[in-house]
C-alpha cells in the first residue's frame, strides 16, 4: 500500500515537473500565406500550441494561392497543382478529417510528340505498351520504377519522424535524415545526371524522362536530382485530386484551425521589445499589413511565412534586424495555363488525314521549337451530369501549359477549332539550377520559412509536410526541447518504437 503511494507521489511530481517545463504558450501566431503551407500551418499549430493562442493567416490573394480553378462555360478546372500522388499522406488525411471528396485521375493515352513526329505513342492495349516499351528502351522503364520507389520509400520515413514530434532546422537536414547523402547529393546533381550515374540511356532520359519534367515543372532534365525523382513519381498510378477543387483543403484547414484570416497583403515584419505587466520586457514581431480599409498591423510571438519571399511574389521588408534578414532572389519559373475547349489540330502533331487520333495527353521533348509544354484534356473538379458532357469525343476541354502566354496564331495551329479559352499565368515554382542550396528555415528568433522546402522540390505534399516540420521545430524552440530537433539516425531508432 504505502509503496504504491509513494509511487504515485513519485508519478504525480513527475508529471507535474513534466508540464512545468513547458513555457507558457505563445499567445499570438502570424501566418503570412493561406495556400496550402500556410493553412496547413495553421492547422499544425493549433494541435501543437493548443486552444488559446490566437492565430492569425494573413492574404492578399485568394485562399489557396497555387491550389486554384478557373472557370469556363459553367465549369471548374484546376489551374495550379492539380494532381496528387496516393502516398501523399498528409493531403489523405486532409481530405479525410475535413470530410471532402475524391476523384481519381487516370486513363489518359499518353504521346511524347518531338516536334516531327510521336515517338512514343500508349495504346489501349497493355500487352502492347509493354511491349513497345521493352522493344524501345529495355529495362529502362522497369528500373526507372524500381529507382523511384526507392526514394519514395525512403521518403515516407518523414511522416513516422513527424508522428514520434522529430523536427529539422534546414531543409537538407530534414533530406539527410530521410535519406542520408543519397537524398543531399541528389541535390548538388541534375537529374539527367543522377540518372546517367544510375546507368539510365541517354535516349530513355531525352525521350522519356525530359517531357516528364517538362510537363511538371516547365523545365528539362537540368532541374535537380530530387524534385527530378518527385516528377518521375507523377507516372505512377492510383494519382487523385480533391472533389471540387483541391483549394477547398485549404478554407478547410483555416476553418479546422479556428484560425482569423485577414485579407491583406503583408508590407513588413520588424522586431519590437514591449514591456510587461510584470516589469520586464518581451520581444514582438510587428507585422504590418495593407487591407482594402487601410493599413493595419499586429504584434505576434511567432511569425511564419508561408510563400516564396521573392520580390516579385511576396515583397515584404524586414525591418531593422541585425544581421539583416536576406532577401531571396533566385527566380521562379513562369508557366501559363490555359484551358480551350475545341477540337485538336491532328496535322500540327504529324498525323496526316485522316488519322486516328486518340491520345489524351502530348508531352514534348527538348525541342527550341516547341512553343507548348504539353497538352492534355481535363476534366471539370466536379463530375458533370451525363447528360452535359459533350457526345462530341474530340470536342474536349484541353489544358495546354507553355512558357509564355499563347498567340492567336498559335492557338489557331493547335486547334482546328475552338470556341472557349481561358488562360491562368504563374510564377509556378523555382528555376531548379543545381547545385542546389535551400534558403534557411530560421529566419530569426521566431520567424520561421516554410516555403525553403520548395529548393529540394515543389508540391502540395511538400508544403504540408514543411508545415508540420517548422511548426515542430518552433514548438520545440520555443519550449527549449533540442532534443526533437535535427537527430540523425531516426530510422534505426524509431524501428523499436511501434
Ligand atoms: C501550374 C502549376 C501546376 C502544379 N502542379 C502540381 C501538381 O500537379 N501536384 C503538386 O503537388 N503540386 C503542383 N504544383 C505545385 C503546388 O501547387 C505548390 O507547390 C503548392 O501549392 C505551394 O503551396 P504554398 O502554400 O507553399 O504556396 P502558395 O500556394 O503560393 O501560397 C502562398 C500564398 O501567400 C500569399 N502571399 C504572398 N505574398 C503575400 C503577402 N505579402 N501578404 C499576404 N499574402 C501573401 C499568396 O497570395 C498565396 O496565396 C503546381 C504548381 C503550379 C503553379
Ligand atoms: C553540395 O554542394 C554544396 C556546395 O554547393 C556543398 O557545400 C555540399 O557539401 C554538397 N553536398 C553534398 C552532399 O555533396
Ligand atoms: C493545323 O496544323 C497544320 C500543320 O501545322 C497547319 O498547317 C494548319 O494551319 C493547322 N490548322 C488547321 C485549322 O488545320
Amino acid at each position: 500500500m504505502k509503496l504504491t503511494a509513494v509511487f504515485t507521489f513519485i508519478l504525480c511530481s513527475l508529471r507535474i515537473a513534466a508540464t512545468e517545463e513547458l513555457r507558457h504558450p505563445p499567445s499570438r501566431i502570424a501566418v503570412v500565406g493561406a495556400g496550402i503551407g500556410g493553412t496547413s500551418a495553421a492547422y499544425f499549430l493549433r494541435q501543437k500550441f493548443g486552444r488559446h493562442v490566437q492565430i492569425d493567416i494573413i492574404e492578399k490573394g485568394d485562399v489557396g494561392g497555387r491550389l486554384s480553378t478557373v472557370e469556363m462555360e459553367g465549369n471548374h478546372y484546376e489551374a495550379g497543382g492539380s494532381v496528387i500522388h496516393p502516398l501523399n499522406l498528409h493531403m489523405k488525411s486532409f481530405v479525410k478529417e475535413l470530410g471532402l471528396g475524391t476523384r481519381s485521375l487516370s486513363g489518359n493515352l499518353l504521346g511524347i510528340y518531338n516536334g516531327d513526329e510521336f515517338i512514343f505513342q500508349e495504346s489501349e492495349w497493355y500487352l502492347i505498351n509493354v511491349i513497345k516499351m521493352l522493344w524501345n528502351y529495355g529495362l529502362n522503364f522497369l528500373r526507372m520504377y524500381m529507382w523511384v520507389e526507392d526514394v519514395l520509400d525512403k521518403f515516407m520515413r518523414i511522416y513516422r519522424y513527424q508522428t514520434f514530434d522529430y523536427s529539422f532546422s534546414t531543409t537538407e537536414s530534414l533530406l539527410h535524415a530521410v535519406g542520408g547523402n543519397d537524398f543531399t547529393t541528389k541535390l548538388n546533381m541534375t537529374i539527367d545526371e543522377a540518372m546517367q550515374k544510375s546507368g539510365f540511356s541517354q535516349k530513355f532520359i531525352d525521350d522519356i524522362v525530359v517531357p516528364a519534367m517538362r510537363v511538371n515543372y516547365g523545365q528539362g532534365v537540368k532541374v535537380n536530382g530530387f524534385v527530378g525523382a518527385v516528377s518521375l513519381a507523377g507516372t505512377d498510378s492510383g494519382l487523385w485530386a480533391v472533389e471540387g477543387g483541391n483549394k477547398l483543403v485549404c478554407s478547410g484547414l483555416i476553418y479546422a484551425s479556428k484560425a482569423q484570416l485577414i485579407m491583406g497583403t503583408v508590407t513588413s515584419v520588424q522586431e519590437r521589445v514591449r514591456p510587461t505587466k510584470s516589469g520586464g520586457t518581451v520581444k514582438l514581431y510587428e507585422v504590418s499589413y495593407e487591407t482594402s480599409a487601410g493599413p493595419g498591423l499586429g504584434m505576434y510571438d511567432i511569425v511564419f511565412l508561408a510563400t516564396p519571399l521573392n520580390k516579385e511574389i511576396a515583397n515584404i521588408d524586414f525591418l531593422g534586424f541585425n544581421p539583416p534578414i536576406e532577401t531571396f532572389s533566385k527566380p521562379y519559373q513562369q508557366t501559363v495555363a490555359t484551358f480551350v475547349h475545341g477540337r485538336i489540330n491532328a496535322s500540327f502533331f504529324g498525323c496526316a488525314k485522316p488519322c486516328q487520333f486518340d491520345l489524351s495527353e502530348i508531352l514534348t521533348t527538348d525541342n527550341p521549337k516547341h512553343f507548348i509544354s504539353s497538352i492534355g484534356s481535363v476534366s471539370p473538379v466536379k463530375p458533370v451530369p451525363e447528360s452535359d458532357v459533350s457526345k462530341n469525343s474530340d470536342l474536349k476541354v484541353w489544358k495546354v501549359f507553355s512558357p509564355e502566354p499563347l498567340t492567336d496564331n498559335q492557338l489557331r495551329l493547335l486547334f482546328e477549332s475552338y470556341h472557349a479559352v481561358s488562360a491562368k499565368k504563374w510564377l509556378a515554382y523555382p528555376k531548379y539550377t543545381p547545385p542546389e542550396k535551400s534558403p534557411p528555415i530560421i529566419l530569426h528568433d521566431g520567424i520561421y520559412y516554410v516555403n525553403s522546402i520548395e529548393w529540394a522540390a515543389s508540391a502540395m505534399e511538400m508544403s504540408a509536410i514543411s508545415a508540420k516540420n517548422v511548426v515542430l521545430l518552433a514548438y520545440h524552440r520555443w519550449n527549449g526541447k533540442d532534443e526533437h530537433i535535427n537527430q540523425e539516425d531516426l530510422a534505426e531508432r524509431l524501428k523499436s518504437e511501434l
